[in-house]
């Protein structure tokens, strides 16, 4: 019975080109617009990223090759098992079928790291010295540190505080990496002085994180500092590909054609997409697959947020992006999840759940907590909070199989293991975690706030096709 409890790709198999959607969106995606207010040319983008990266965000081509360096880099640890959640689905006595790609595989410990390589080898290739970058849950400045060591690039990273200061050792694997971590805002950037000028006791967020390194990026003259980020951008989503790339193949050797359901958290949107765009491919082609992007009651862009252009950091430095967003000065609650906490979404993603082809769920925080103790206590491993989100969404899944009495299989992504959220786990074991979600009125003041700055309603289109579903607390 627990013969497939693992299911191991061969090396050989692992993908050689990346998946892009964006070549496959039944309905185009509207552009990203520049300070005139027209959609951004490649020149205005080319002062934080280098060309070879640019033409990747711009490029409709379905498929792209995964450079043969990168590939050398990724076999340190894909193809990643995919994994039955054997123990889970008995504890639960659900028919539901769990199955999962591990990410937590990697040497940073999570997802992160396939577009970390990636990037790094990018920059390395347009001759960039210096990369700067944010930090939510400390896991993208982890894998990106150490990527750049492999390239032979300096890496400086602003952390979101509140992750900072729960996370003490995420600063010290960085800096055993070589990468040079400061807490955000910081006294380092004019950004991060004006925020501690208005709130000394401000615990960051992800917006104001991207403004500082932003901001540290075009500050070289030189050309020779450039800007990475970790999620939201079409680049990003495509290198997260080989998850789900690989989790097909997997999923073949089994004798499973598709799974029901796909589920994944999504911060920026990279976690999701990695694991769900090959399966939207799939369904754009006829294959009947729910495919939900997961996200906290707290910062709940997709669920309840408005689909509108904003920027995607605190100060206005990247173009407006069509998104889902909660506002761009939007500072999430301090939830563990730190990589959750972001107020927009990635515009590939958003514009999926405008088509229905994502169906978004969110969840409150103490259920998370739950679902990692219950996957600890069955499963074995302890799991990031931001993966603990997904678990808790499965578990739905699966008690709903139940009670319908349904076999369904179920596919996610575990993003990222748990070794260095403990301090999370510990608040909750001592009942000290507590459930927010946003009240609405912030959310109208947000729409009524980005109407106010001229930004344009991202106009919602889409074919009709696909069920637009939304699950809320
Ligand atoms: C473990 C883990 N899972 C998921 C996420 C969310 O990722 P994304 O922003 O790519 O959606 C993060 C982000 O930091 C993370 O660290």
């Amino acid at each position: 019975m627990y013969e497939d409890a693992k299911i191991y790709l061969p090396a050989s198999e692992m993908p050689r080109q990346w998946y892009n959607l964006a070549a496959d969106l039944p309905t185009p995606m509207l552009p990203p617009l520049g300070p005139d207010g027209k959609p951004v040319t490649f020149e205005q983008m080319s002062a934080i990223f280098p060309g070879n990266i640019l033409e990747q965000e711009m490029s409709s081509k379905q498929w792209i090759d995964i450079p043969e360096e990168v590939r050398n880099h990724l076999m340190r640890w894909r193809p990643t098992p995919l994994r039955r959640a054997y123990w889970l689905e008995k504890a639960l006595g659900t028919p539901a079928k769990i199955y999962y790609k591990d990410e937590s595989a990697s040497p940073a410990g999570s997802h992160k790291g396939n577009t970390a390589i990636a990037q790094a080898y990018y920059n390395k290739v347009a001759g960039t010295k210096t990369i700067t970058t944010e930090t939510g849950a400390g896991q993208w400045g982890s894998a990106l540190s150490s990527a750049c060591t492999l390239m032979g690039i300096d890496c400086k990273v602003f952390m979101v505080k509140v992750s900072f200061e729960q996370k003490p050792f995420r600063k010290m694997l960085m800096e055993t990496w070589g990468g040079h971590c400061v807490a955000s805002p910081s006294m380092e950037t004019e950004v991060g002085r004006k925020v501690l000028a208005e709130d000394p006791n401000c615990p960051g967020s992800l917006g104001i994180a991207i403004s500082e390194a932003v901001e540290v990026a075009k500050a070289d003259k030189t050309g020779k500092t450039k800007y990475a980020l970790g999620s939201v951008l079409n680049h990003v989503m495509l290198h997260q590909t080989v998850i789900g790339l690989e989790a097909q193949k997997q999923l073949a050797m089994i004798g499973i054609k598709k799974p029901d359901v796909v589920m994944s958290c999504a911060g920026g949107g990279s976690n999701f997409a990695g694991m769900a765009f090959p399966f939207a491919h799939d369904k754009i082609n006829g294959a009947d697959i729910e495919i939900v992007p997961v996200e906290p009651a707290s910062c709940p862009s997709l669920t309840r947020g408005v689909f509108c252009y904003d920027y995607g950091d605190l100060s206005g430095f990247t173009p407006l992006l069509p998104m889902h967003t909660l506002g761009h000065d939007y500072i999430p609650s301090s939830i563990h999840a730190g990589g959750l906490r972001y107020h927009g979404m990635s515009p590939i993603v958003s514009q999926g759940v405008v088509e229905g082809l994502f169906n978004p769920m969110s969840v409150l925080q103490t259920e998370c907590f739950e679902a990692g103790v219950l996957w600890a206590r069955t499963e074995g491993w302890v799991i990031a909070p931001e993966s603990s989100h997904t678990v808790a969404a499965v578990i739905r899944e699966a008690k709903k199989a139940k009670e319908e009495g349904k076999e369904k299989t179920i596919l996610f992504t575990l993003s990222g293991h748990g070794y260095l959220d403990l301090i999370g786990y510990d608040r909750y074991l001592k009942g000290e975690i507590k459930d927010y979600i946003l009240p609405q009125a912030e959310i109208d003041a947000t729409e009524a706030r980005l109407a106010a700055k001229g930004f344009p309603k991202a106009e919602a289109r889409s074919t009709g096709k696909w069920h637009q579903g939304i699950h809320n607390v």
